[in-house]
């Protein structure tokens, strides 16, 4: 099972390679330099300062040639949030913060490269679709963090994509390959986006309708790029500050989008609102039933569900069975038919 190594120095390569030559047969190469080739990897490993603008450059076109390597793990020293999501912008699919301790990687490395062992057909669909999903996600939310203009248009095209690899090789496929290979935000995202198509096709929305949910789920919490890292994958309960900072992300997203001319009517209107409830009781507006449009009736369903059973390190994740029955407790919150509609998509699908 080869890994290979990318880095800035010749001192992180060669300690890496003590560390991975014990269990992997090791390739290497140098940001910037004379490469090795890097062959048939099961995982490469990339370690550099994302800091340096000649090092971002690099590794854009290091990864065109590594595009076949689907497992990729970035160890990072800066630890504010930018560098993080820069290095999902290019390509993670996890991302740790140095010192790793060599436990750590080599067990992140198993874990990966065991997961990749279980390749069929509709899991490598799946897994493109969603890499290109993350990383147009992550490029959203590293434009946010440095004020830099959203793509709208290569998120609405990995959204595409996504509805393509639903309606192809189902949802089971796509909530395996999020919940295995990405995380916090990325895999929330990924994962409403995927369970809002799947809901959409089985109610027979039409193209455009169609076209509309995947993008407004794509935006749809924008916001939180604006909320710490700290409180956004803190384990365990918020305390009421918390919580009132995390219910800010809405009109965050709503103001992030507000005047982009690419951005519909209806996706501002599902990123600000889709914390809403038809009785009342939801945020920011507390809107009730006949101001919450169909679009984000759908798309709050998809996001509790999401929530509900997506995977976290710290917990079990929870069966779809149980998380059904959650949202089918919500009646009154949430329109009754769309729950009864849901549960195939739940159970089934
Ligand atoms: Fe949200
Ligand atoms: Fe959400």
């Amino acid at each position: 099972m080869p890994v290979h190594v990318v880095a800035d120095t010749v001192s992180k390569i060669s300690d890496l390679r003590v560390t991975l030559e014990r269990q992997y047969e090791v390739t290497s190469e140098l940001l910037c330099g004379a490469g090795t080739r890097c062959g048939d990897s099961d995982a490469v490993i990339v370690t550099a300062d994302l800091r340096v603008v000649e090092n971002i450059v690099a590794l854009k076109e290091t990864f065109g040639k590594l595009a076949h390597v689907r497992k990729r793990i970035f160890l990072i020293d800066q630890k504010p949030r930018l560098f993080t999501v820069q290095a999902y912008a290019l390509g993670a699919t996890r991302v740790l913060i140095t010192p790793v301790t060599q436990v750590r990687l080599l067990a992140q490395l198993a874990d990966n490269i065991r997961s990749e062992a279980n390749s069929n057909e509709a899991l490598d669909g799946a897994r493109e679709a969603a890499m290109a999903g993350a990383v147009a996600i992550a490029s959203m939310f590293s434009a946010v963090l440095t004020g830099k203009p959203i793509d709208v248009r290569g998120a609405k095209g990995a959204g595409s994509r996504i509805a393509d690899s639903i309606a192809e090789d189902g949802l089971s496929s796509w909530l395996e390959t999020v919940r295995s290979h990405h995380e916090g935000t990325y895999q929330h995202c990924l994962l409403v986006t995927g369970i809002a198509v799947d809901f959409g096709l089985s109610l027979g929305l039409t193209k455009p309708d169609l076209e509309r949910l995947y993008s407004a789920a794509m935006f749809h919490d924008i916001g939180k790029a604006k909320i710490p890292l700290a409180i956004l994958d803190k384990p365990g309960q918020l305390d009421a500050g918390e919580r009132a900072l995390i219910e800010t992300h809405p009109a965050a997203g709503y103001e992030v989008l507000r005047g982009n001319d690419a951005i519909s009517a209806e996706i501002l209107d599902a990123v600000r609102h889709h914390h809403e409830y038809l009785d009342g009781s939801g945020y920011p507006d507390a809107l009730c039933a006949a101001s919450i449009s169909d679009i984000v009736r759908i798309l709050t369903i998809s996001d509790i569900f999401s929530a509900l059973i997506e995977y976290r390190p710290y917990k079990p994740t929870m069966p779809r069975e149980q998380a059904y029955e959650i949202i089918r407790s919500m009646q009154g919150k949430l329109e009754k038919p769309l729950i009864v509609a849901f549960r195939d998509v739940a159970l089934n699908r």
